[in-house]
């Protein structure tokens, strides 16, 4: 039923005749044809994120985990006066990302760097630090779920006041809350969650989500 709904509800408030439809479903394919899981996130929340980006007017975000560019592309397309830097450990991936991003025609707006987030971060805070990179105003956290705590102190030191910081796949099926879950990933994302909410500065929420990716949520914080 979750997945009816995204595909009942989504062609209508993301009509196919839209400019960048093909550019995201060439990514997909691409995406799926070189091989990479089939893990991006759904239409319905590529272009949520999308649509925040819009509202806020965001001019710079930042993604850690590109996979094949899909939510990359659809932060991009719908929004023409945003820059994103994403940042892909795989290099599979990143050579994956690159072609459907220029695909889209958007490789003049999205830098793609090569990395782990847990070494690029660190790098990009301090250009931002030091005045030699704007700051954000929106950071997406979908990588490598046992650093999600490390990303958001990262994010937090180079966003803008009152920007939004998410990270996806919190709930994964209810196991956020199961005490005994021993998974890493769990693990750390229960430590993400306890620990934000210790967080000067952080003002966060847990929202569940359902649909054509299952049973999963997003943790979504504001920075002030
Ligand atoms: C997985 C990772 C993701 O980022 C996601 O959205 C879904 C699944 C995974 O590693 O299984
Ligand atoms: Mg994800």
């Amino acid at each position: 039923t979750w997945t009816a709904v995204d595909a009942y509800a989504f062609p209508h408030s993301h009509p196919a005749s839209r400019p960048n439809t093909k550019a995201l479903e060439d990514a997909l394919a691409a995406s799926s044809a070189a091989g990479l899981p089939e893990i991006a996130v759904s239409a319905a929340q590529g272009k949520f994120l999308a649509l925040h980006c819009r509202a806020t007017g965001v001019t710079h975000a930042l993604e850690v985990g590109t996979l094949g560019g899909y939510s990359a592309i659809w932060l991009a397309s719908e929004n023409p006066q945003l820059r994103l830097t994403t940042v892909e450990f795989n290099a599979h991936h990143v050579e994956v990302a690159r072609r459907n991003i220029a695909a889209a025609g958007l490789a003049d707006r999205v830098e793609v760097i090569h990395g782990a987030g847990i070494d690029v971060l660190p790098r990009l805070r301090d250009e931002v630090k030091a005045g030699a990179r704007p700051p954000f105003g929106f950071v997406f956290i979908d990588a490598d779920k046992e650093n999600n705590w490390n990303y958001v102190k990262l994010a937090k030191e180079m966003v803008r006041p009152n920007s939004v910081i998410c990270v996806d796949n919190v709930v994964r099926q209810g196991k956020l809350a199961d005490p005994n879950n021993t998974d890493p990933r769990i693990v750390a994302t229960r430590n993400l969650v306890e620990s934000a909410g210790k967080e000067p500065g952080l003002d966060s929420v847990v929202l569940q989500t359902v649909g054509s990716k299952g049973y999963d949520g997003w943790w979504w914080a504001v920075v002030n």
